[in-house]
């Protein structure tokens, strides 16, 4: 008889929050009726590249929070998640107040357990260990660093002499490292409490960066650096999401393997069954897709396919 997948989320002492709503503004016209997360990153809604990664960590518990217009369509694309063996809940971001913000909104459905925010409109690729030693996290905060070339456009790392973390700044003109903070956060069951002491800043926002300011001053933020190995770009610009879209389509065309094909995770995961996949392969609508679905649960098999797509 096969054994049915846990319904809970491997991580025990984390809930994910994928926030996709926001204005989109520098995609308008792009965004006019169309919510930035659904737009195409190569051949996939940009939003399952961010629920792929929350997935690959382990978390099966999800909320997404989007504004009250763009809900529906996205809950019309992802449902309740059950064939993925997840679990997807919905909330509405009434205004876009901040990134923080989300962890008002999700205080009930985290119950006082941890959370893992991922933004809507970031793309991570490459090794997750790092992302998966993060999750571990009991007390504190988790966040990551990259180095980019443009890092006034995002949270930067400001460092002492010695390496050590000492301030946070958002979007500073002068910054004083490349090391930017990419939109993957891992907080323990605190962060609701946190965020309800914190003001909103002068752009009447819950800033992110003032919640991983409230851990580094309490000396409980970790920094986890990404290596050069490890790709992270948000798609939040039309030069960002094409480039976001060819880097794919490269990946995807060399290696003959998709990039966050949500069945292939979900299956990998454990968190479905081959027959559940099957069943999944039968509602692949387009003919390449539902024939890498073959492949992938052939390969899954003992014997490897042989043949390519
Ligand atoms: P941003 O790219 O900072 O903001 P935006 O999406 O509103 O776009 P623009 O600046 O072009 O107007 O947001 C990053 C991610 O966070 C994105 O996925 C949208 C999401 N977000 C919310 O869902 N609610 C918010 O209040 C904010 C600020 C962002």
């Amino acid at each position: 008889m096969e054994m049915l997948p846990t319904p809970h989320s491997d991580c025990m002492t984390q809930k994910g929050i994928l926030l996709a709503g926001g204005s989109g503004t520098r995609l308008d016209p792009l965004t006019r009726v169309v919510c930035k997360q659904l737009l195409p990153v190569y051949d996939k809604p940009m939003i399952y590249y961010p629920l792929s990664t929350l997935m690959l960590g382990g978390l099966r518990d999800i909320m997404i929070v989007s504004t009250p217009q763009d809900l529906p369509p996205l809950q019309a694309l992802l449902g309740d998640g059950a064939p993925l063996g997840i679990r997807l809940t919905y909330a509405e971001q009434a205004h876009p107040s901040g990134i923080a913000q989300a962890f008002l909104i999700a205080e009930e459905f985290l119950a006082g357990q941890g959370a893992t925010l991922i933004l809507g409109d970031n793309l991570f690729y490459g090794p997750l260990d790092t992302f998966r030693h993060a999750l571990r996290l009991e007390r504190g905060a988790s966040i990551f660093g990259c180095h980019v070339a443009d890092p006034g456009r995002f949270g930067v790392v400001e460092f002492d002499a010695a390496g050590r973390v000492v301030n946070l700044v958002e979007k500073p003109s002068h910054p004083s490292s490349s090391c930017a903070v990419p939109g993957l956060y891992v907080y323990d069951g605190t962060v609701v409490e946190r965020v309800k002491r914190q003001q909103p800043s002068a752009r009447g926002e819950f800033e992110i960066t003032d919640l991983n300011r409230s851990y580094l001053r309490d000396g409980q933020l970790e920094l986890r650096l990404l290596g050069r190995g490890f790709g992270w770009m948000d798609a939040g610009t039309p030069e960002s999401l094409l480039e976001a879209g060819n880097f794919i389509a490269t990946i995807e065309r060399r290696q003959n393997l998709k990039v966050a094909c949500l069945e292939e995770v979900a299956l990998n995961r454990g968190f479905i069954t081959p027959a559940q996949f099957e069943k999944l392969i039968a509602t692949a609508r387009n003919p390449d897709y539902r024939r890498y679905l073959e492949i992938v649960l052939a390969s899954t098999s003992p014997v490897p396919p042989t043949a390519s797509p």
